[in-house]
């Protein structure tokens, strides 16, 4: 066996396995296995050792066994080493544990006396890697017997919403890391110093120039006080900031600009400025919002509609505004 695989194979593909296993098995998160443990390194630093330390011993004893065989041993091991692996003793018995065929010199022990013209059948046994498998599913199908239908194990449709529960919650999980799949659903109301400070400095750059940089309004309206054209709380803010305000109005939708997870903290800093009461700050518009705990449902979604038009009249006035600063 070991003439068959050399060396310079053995070493590297053995080596090779064991390190995958390793990777394979030690939970190291983000970062491979043997740089996050340092002890991994280490043992698979011992492993190589050692390894090519019994290759240099088994080829010393080789050597020092061949110098003490006889002429006639060392020609009949010559012999061997030439052989191809086809023809060696150990592939010989192994093929004959598994197929059990007669040899073509003992054929006519098996042979059938029918011979239709010249055509001839022998009487083979049945392979035997075939019948033991054949044994194993009997086994098998035993075991599974008695486990599912005597036992009353779990059935399909059990496993089928076990596995349906387990995907939900990993779909969940994802989610919650994914953060750019924020929508005007999942949205909710960021409060962490970070993210308020990233919101600012978006609010800062984009936003200020219509709605001041303490948010008082200038061309948009006032986004601190508790009146709000188009819905207040984290839901319309976000989705107003997302798909932007009426036609013509100027608030453009974000949505090509900012990303997701920008926009909610953008719109989180925009909630978070609620009461500042800024000096010279815009008029009210719109109407009082009022927070909800709940989230608003496709039929508040709906009354939302109808306040845009029982607040179009003021939004006249800032329509006028805008042309006025674009003029
Ligand atoms: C070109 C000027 C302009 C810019 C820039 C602008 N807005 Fe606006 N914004 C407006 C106008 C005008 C409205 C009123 C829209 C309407 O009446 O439909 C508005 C409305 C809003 C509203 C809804 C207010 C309410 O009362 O319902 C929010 C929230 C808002 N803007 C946030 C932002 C944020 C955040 C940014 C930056 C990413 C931004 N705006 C950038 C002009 C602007």
């Amino acid at each position: 066996m070991r003439k068959i695989i050399p060396v310079y194979v053995r070493v590297p593909v053995l080596f090779a396995l064991v390190f995958m296993a390793m990777e394979y098995f030690i939970d190291s998160g983000e970062k491979p296995a043997f740089i996050e443990y340092p002890m991994v390194s280490v043992f698979l630093f011992v492993f190589l050792f050692t390894q090519i330390a019994i290759e240099i011993v088994i080829s010393a004893m080789d050597k020092i066994t061949y110098a003490i065989l006889t002429e006639e041993q060392k020609k009949q091991l010559a012999e061997t080493e030439a052989m191809g692996i086809t023809e060696t003793a150990w592939y010989k018995k192994l093929k004959g544990f598994f197929t059990k065929s007669k040899p073509i010199e003992e054929e006519d022990t098996i042979i059938l006396d029918h011979d239709y013209d010249g055509i001839k059948e022998l009487d083979n046994v049945l392979p035997p890697w075939w019948v033991y498998l054949f044994y194993i599913t009997i086994i098998f199908s035993v075991i599974y017997l008695v486990r599912f239908h005597i036992y009353g194990g779990y059935t399909q449709e059990e496993e089928f919403q076990k596995e349906m529960a387990e995907a939900k919650i990993a779909v969940e999980e994802y989610k919650k890391t994914a953060k750019d799949l924020v929508s005007a659903e999942t949205v909710t109301l960021l409060t962490e110093s970070g993210d308020l400070a990233s919101g600012k400095e978006i609010f800062n750059t984009n936003c200020a120039a219509c709605h001041r940089a303490d948010g008082g309004g200038g061309i948009g309206p006032n986004l601190t006080d508790a009146y709000w054209i188009l819905g207040g709380g984290i839901k319309n803010v976000f989705t107003t900031i997302m798909e932007g305000g009426r036609d013509g109005k100027g608030m453009v939708a974000w949505n090509g600009t900012l990303k997701p997870s920008e926009i909610q903290q953008v719109s989180s800093y925009v909630l978070s400025m609620q009461g500042t009461n800024p000096p010279d700050a815009k008029a009210a518009e719109g109407e009082i919002w009022q927070d909800e705990t709940e989230a608003p449902t496709t039929e508040e979604g709906a009354e939302n509609a109808d306040d845009k038009d029982a607040t179009e009249e003021t939004a006249a006035d800032t329509e006028e505004e805008l042309q006025v600063a674009q003029n």
